[in-house]
């Protein structure tokens, strides 16, 4: 007989979750509204510490970011950008806000973890990083998901936190080699990941492959080589399989192949909890495959998948690093500001920087559409109206199908009238 995620429970810290691991998504995409929903239904969802200022000037009417604009306003002409740093107890005070609010919030038998890149450097990588670590586990978050970067040290910034052996940390890696050195100086502090999340290349976000190579690599020979390495070491440690999970079926594949549990996320992207506008969510919902580029626009380093029909990309926005800064590297560089200012030389008036993107600005005003490969198939899991609109879901209706769908079958959602959605569209 067929089955069903339900079929499965995912063991970790001593607690029994529904399966399923709701994706970070910076910034401010993947919602404290849809972390709690992900929780309330005994799963795991993820808030992300993106721009987390930015996300509590917004939410909380704090002011974060202005203060920070008036404090380096004298900078702002100048290219070299090493003086604007993060206030690390301003930082700390937003983290904690933001995350004892959500927790504050929870209900349900799930937990709600807290997404962590390190590629934000913010001007001083190793000190912002550890601000943003001990004020999440300060507030009370349940779990650590350490994405974006090797990781190495962050195991160690932890170390002297009361929490540092309870909270629940996981790690996101591409391949068995590099999570060997992560477990390697985990293993120094006698602090091993809790879980390890294997995200292929068929992800949202920013990849852990090359812009040319991706297409050689597939999730489930990686999740494979990471769970064999795993026994061969002797180690016991939950592998949650990443990008490209779009059916209930294909969850029910890996854990019936020894992963304990999966993240999925764009399918999310177009629930109400979500928090893209609606008018994007649209976008992802019309998108054809021929739309899903792969570029090397992200100042980080990392390729990005995205539609190509982004607004952000190729916009020669003024770089804002005195109010944002948060991809400065130690030195204070980023590769916007520096494509920015070879434009800048070169032309006058308005400019377009066609190589990079101003990420700050960009995500902060939702123009960078970055989705997974199956966003294409994203119109098959709704309805589409009278109006010739797409309804949009309810995350718990996402969240079911994955938990309770067999043979790849997908339920849509229950059909609004379509007097009801018009109006809710016409107020967005
Ligand atoms: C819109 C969007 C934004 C994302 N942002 C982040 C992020 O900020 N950090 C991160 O580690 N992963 C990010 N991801 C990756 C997801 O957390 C997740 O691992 C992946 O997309 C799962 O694959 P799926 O989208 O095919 O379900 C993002 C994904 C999407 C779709």
């Amino acid at each position: 007989m067929s089955k069903a995620v339900d079929d499965f429970r995912l063991k970790l810290g001593g607690e029994e979750y529904v399966p399923i691991f709701v994706g970070g998504m910076g910034v401010d995409i993947s919602t404290a509204e849809l972390a709690l929903e992900a929780a309330r239904l005994g799963g795991i969802g993820h808030i992300s510490d993106a721009m987390v200022p930015t996300v509590s000037d917004r939410r909380f009417q704090t002011n974060y970011v202005q203060e920070k604009q008036k404090k380096y306003k004298f900078n702002i002409g100048s290219i070299d950008k090493s003086v604007v740093q993060f206030d690390l107890e301003r930082l700390a005070e937003a983290q904690r806000l933001f995350v004892g609010r959500t927790m504050d919030a929870k209900k349900g038998d799930g937990v709600i973890f807290i997404n962590c890149m390190e590629k934000l450097t913010m001007n001083s990588s190793r000190d912002t990083l550890q601000a943003r670590l001990l004020a999440a586990m300060d507030a009370g978050i349940d779990g650590i998901t350490l994405s974006a970067g090797l990781h190495l040290g962050s195991i160690e910034l932890m170390k002297e936190h009361p929490r540092f052996r309870d909270v629940l940390v996981g790690v996101i890696v591409s391949s068995a080699r590099a999570l060997r050195p992560f477990l390697k100086r985990a293993a120094k502090f006698k602090r091993l990941p809790d879980y390890i999340t294997v995200e292929g290349p068929l992800a949202g976000g920013h990849l852990g492959f090359g812009v040319d190579d991706w297409q050689e690599y597939d999730l489930k020979t990686i999740v494979q080589d990471v769970l064999n390495f795993l026994s061969e070491n002797e180690l016991d440690i939950p592998v949650i399989p990443a990008g490209g999970v779009f059916t209930g079926t294909d969850a029910v594949e890996f854990l019936e192949s020894g992963a304990s549990a999966v993240q999925v996320a764009t399918r999310f992207t177009v629930t109400n909890e979500c928090g893209l506008p609606e008018k994007t969510k649209h976008h992802y919902l019309e998108a054809v495959e021929e739309d899903i580029i792969v570029n090397t626009i992200s100042p980080t380093g990392y390729p990005m998948r995205m539609l190509s029909q982004s607004p952000g990309i190729a916009d020669g926005i003024r770089p804002n690093c005195e109010a944002f800064g948060y991809i400065l590297d130690n030195s204070g560089h980023c590769q916007y500001v520096d494509a920015y200012n070879r434009e800048l030389e070169k032309n006058e008036g308005k400019i377009s920087v066609l190589d990079k993107t101003c990420l700050c600005t960009q995500f902060r005003k939702f123009r960078i559409w970055t989705c997974g490969h199956n966003v294409y198939r994203l119109k098959d899991t709704t309805h589409k109206l009278e109006n010739g609109k797409y309804q949009l879901l309810r995350a718990e209706e996402v969240f079911r199908d994955y938990q309770f769908s067999k043979d790849h079958t997908i339920k849509l959602p229950d059909l609004k009238t379509s007097v009801s959605s018009e109006v809710s569209l016409a107020a967005a």
